[in-house]
């Protein structure tokens, strides 16, 4: 937790027997059902990309569920991380298992020289496990990077990182943010577990900490955006962490309790190009972009009530059958497979599903 003399003053800890200041005005900066809404998108593509590739980009499980014995290991770095980690997790459905560690800095004052010490180390061994590092906040980038290294050092498997705020703009060393919740100002935080002078950690939403006598220096940041809604009560939706509809059509449409989706190939959202790898990478890429537009709505492949699959050959059905199984666990939708004869961007493989929405999630 080493901070910069500037960040100490401001986080209360430049001198532990001062009182810390109270802010004069706290300015929301991602209100609580946002950080939900978040939260649960970053679940979703935590939960796809550890039961699909199997953890850790591939490797022995082969595309299996992972074994209950030998389960992905969330680190939470104490204590600004817990209160993301525990609503993270309980949207998570691989097998998980939990432990935590605790920085502090070498020097008194609030200098920050990059040299981050552990306080608190982790209770179990993760040599030849997949980690999942779960932080707060990357500011400087040192404390991460100290940790990323040393859980590589010790022979982890897999490691990646989660963290819920990027404040890129104070980044002194590169940390690569597998999961990345909100790229956020130059700021200091708080709330949702992030303190000033361990106050206001139990804040639902995370604020803007402002001294008194500070003028509020920034802008209040833009609501997110709303699904829209049409006179005849349907509900279009759309998500950044799926590919945009390539033509005029939504990702998704809701109405009446149900939800329905359009086709989805395996289009990275990132790139907007079909991914990589064949049949199988496709497949895998579609279904998590249907997870996404699923989440976008308030719900999951648990609510899916029929499918329907167009593959350019008919001879990929037992391979698409072991994923699409896996996507779906014990959950057993309709389902209707039809070979096409050429699909949208030349992919192999298109799915499109009808849900049913959880009560309160949209119309
Ligand atoms: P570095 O600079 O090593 O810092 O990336 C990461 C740690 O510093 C703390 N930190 C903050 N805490 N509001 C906070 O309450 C902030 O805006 C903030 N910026 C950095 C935090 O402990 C994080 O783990
Ligand atoms: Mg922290």
């Amino acid at each position: 937790m080493q901070l910069g003399r500037e960040a100490a003053r401001r986080s209360g800890k430049e001198d532990r027997h001062r009182e810390p200041m109270e802010p004069a005005a706290m300015r929301v900066l991602i209100p609580a059902a946002e950080l939900a809404r978040r939260v649960a998108e970053l679940a979703g593509r935590i939960d796809a990309d550890y039961r699909l590739a199997g953890g850790g980009g591939g490797g022995r499980h082969g595309g299996r569920p992972r074994p209950q014995e030998d389960p992905l290991i969330a680190v939470g770095v104490l204590k600004g991380s817990v209160f993301f980690l525990a609503d993270l997790l309980r949207r998570l459905r691989v097998p998980v298992a939990v432990d935590f560690l605790q920085t502090a800095s070498y020097g008194a004052g609030g200098e920050h020289r990059g040299e981050v010490r552990i306080r608190k180390d982790l209770d179990l061994a993760i040599r030849g496990r997949d980690v999942l590092l779960i932080e707060d906040i990357v500011d400087t980038g040192f404390t991460v990077r100290t940790i990323l290294d040393l859980l590589r050092h010790r022979g982890a498997r897999s490691v990646r990182l989660c963290a819920l705020l990027d404040k890129t703009a104070a980044r002194q060393v590169e940390v690569p943010i597998d999961y990345r919740g909100f790229a956020i100002e130059n700021v200091f935080v708080v709330g949702y577990g992030l303190d000033h002078g361990e106050r206001y950690r139990n804040l639902p939403y995370i604020a803007v900490w402002q001294a008194e006598g500070e003028p509020l220096a920034t802008p209040a940041a833009p609501p997110p955006p709303t699904p829209e809604r049409s006179m005849s009560g349907m509900q279009f939706h759309h998500t950044d962490q799926a590919p945009a509809a390539i033509g005029p059509y939504s990702q998704a449409v809701s109405v009446d309790g149900w939800l329905y989706t359009s086709g989805q190939v395996g289009l990275d959202p990132a790139t907007g190009e079909l991914v990589a790898g064949g049949f199988e990478a496709q497949a895998r890429r579609a279904l998590e972009n249907l997870r996404q537009v699923l989440a976008s709505a308030g719900c999951g492949f648990s609510d899916v009530v029929k499918a329907t699959v167009y593959v350019v050959d008919l001879a990929d059905f037992p391979r698409l059958n072991a994923l699409y199984g896996e996507a779906m666990g014990e959950h057993r939708p309709a389902r209707s497979t039809v070979q096409a004869a050429a699909l949208p961007r030349g992919a192999l493989v298109e799915i499109d599903l009808v849900a049913r929405l959880r009560p309160g999630a949209g119309s």
